[in-house]
């Protein structure tokens, strides 16, 4: 140490010995601020994880839950002052919940709404391919506002693609966590992998962002009668993460869950099959027959950033047509739907679903080239799904009764 940063290093020491020998009502406001506003993660069936970033460290960080005190800790992350506290949930109760410093608040007053798996009736989203930058023609703001019209959601799902343009942890702030900052403070979201995160070092970037559910690529949860598989599809149609183990996972994990719930949900970034611009994935599509084995009801994908529904499908992938598209009455035992929720916060440009035939014949119900969200709605034997789109009056919704033809 030269001797000039000995002596700034001394007077620092100084200034901080004799802040701290004075009465803290000196400054009795903190001037600690949050970077990042809270956002909530799933941790297990009985608890969230609600994290935070200040710009400077906390003394002592405590998470006012509801009439709760909890003791918050330090998370790594490369970039800042992460920090995490865990909270139970609650039976579809309304939480107020803050954060202090000692004694000191440093948020505002924030709510959450959250979901103990009961088997109630559960409302979720889903979209990918959201964090753009607004100068590249970016909107996850709108995203933010769209989702501030439904009450009722509990949890969501981005569908990989979460921050462009490599999923840099540096970029998460000004694309992601501050335009969407009020509905992440509600809800906690379920990250899958996209091809744009896998741009960055994961366990730098991503995982220092997302705590990890299973491994943190592919993983089962449980919310009220529907299990959600979500899958790390990594480049799509140049191969899954692990893609064997992967699959045998997928199956496995389906036939052990075998009766278990009413509905069953795959969430990944790629289509399988797909008329939009983007290509096709084999090794999902060779999943298929697992898929339609084990009663997957639904696949949810992004990455075409574009809406698109498509019809029923079999093991082979051969579409059904539906006598009703906005009322389906049949439990589909043998088929399964996919859509691509792709327009999170980003649409393709130059490019419409009318431009060229699709290639699959009969395969699509509906397409919307517009931003979007999916929110559905399980309440035991039905699920509806409503397209919140923006930018346009066009929509999509149905209702689909799986009980209807049981006789
Ligand atoms: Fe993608």
């Amino acid at each position: 140490m030269k001797v000039s940063q000995y002596i700034l290093a001394g007077v620092a020491l100084g200034s901080l010995l004799m802040g701290s020998a004075c009465k803290r009502e000196v400054s009795s406001q903190s001037d600690i601020q949050l970077t990042r506003q809270p956002y909530i993660q799933y941790k297990n069936e009985d608890s969230v994880r609600v994290r935070w970033m200040t710009d400077q460290q906390m003394k002592t960080p405590v998470m006012q839950w509801g009439e709760e005190k909890i003791e918050a800790y330090k998370v790594e992350h490369r970039l800042g002052n992460l920090y995490e506290a865990i909270v139970p949930t609650a039976d579809g109760q309304l939480v107020s919940y803050g954060i202090f410093d000692g004694k000191e608040k440093i948020s505002g007053d924030l709510k959450t709404n959250l979901l103990k798996n009961t088997g109630k009736s559960i409302q979720f989203f889903a979209v990918g391919d959201i964090g753009e930058a607004t100068e590249n023609g970016g909107f996850p703001t709108m995203l933010n506002k769209e989702l501030s019209k439904f009450d009722g959601l509990q949890f969501g799902f981005l569908l990989g693609d979460i921050v462009y343009p490599v999923g840099a942890s540096e970029k998460y702030d000004e694309q992601l966590f501050t335009p969407l900052a009020e509905s992440l403070s509600k809800m906690p979201v379920f990250p899958i992998l996209g091809n744009h995160d896998y741009g960055s070092d994961l366990d730098q970037n991503y995982f220092q962002e997302w705590a990890k559910v299973g491994n943190g690529h592919y993983y089962h949860i449980a919310k009220g009668n529907t299990q959600f598989l979500c899958l790390d599809s990594r480049n799509g149609s140049e191969g899954f993460y692990e893609f064997e183990e992967q699959k045998a996972w997928v199956e496995k994990t389906l036939k052990e869950n075998q009766g278990k719930y009413k509905w069953t949900i795959i969430a990944l970034h790629h289509p399988g099959k797909t008329c939009t611009y983007k290509k096709v994935s084999k090794q999902l599509i060779s999943m298929y027959p697992i898929f339609n084995q084990y009663d997957v009801d639904l696949v949810m994908n992004g990455h075409a950033h574009t809406y698109e529904r498509l019809n029923p499908m079999d093991a082979e992938g051969i579409p059904i047509q539906l006598e009703n598209a906005s009322q389906i009455n049949d439990p589909l035992k043998d088929h399964f739907i996919a859509m691509t929720l792709g327009a999170g916060g980003k649409l393709k440009e130059g490019w419409t679903p009318e431009e060229k035939p699709c290639k699959f014949e009969g395969l699509v119900t509906k397409q919307i080239h517009a931003g979007h969200v999916g929110i559905f709605e399980i309440n035991g034997d039905t699920l509806t799904f409503n397209l919140a789109t923006h930018g346009t009056d066009d929509k999509d919704a149905f209702i689909w009764v799986k009980e209807a033809i049981t006789q």
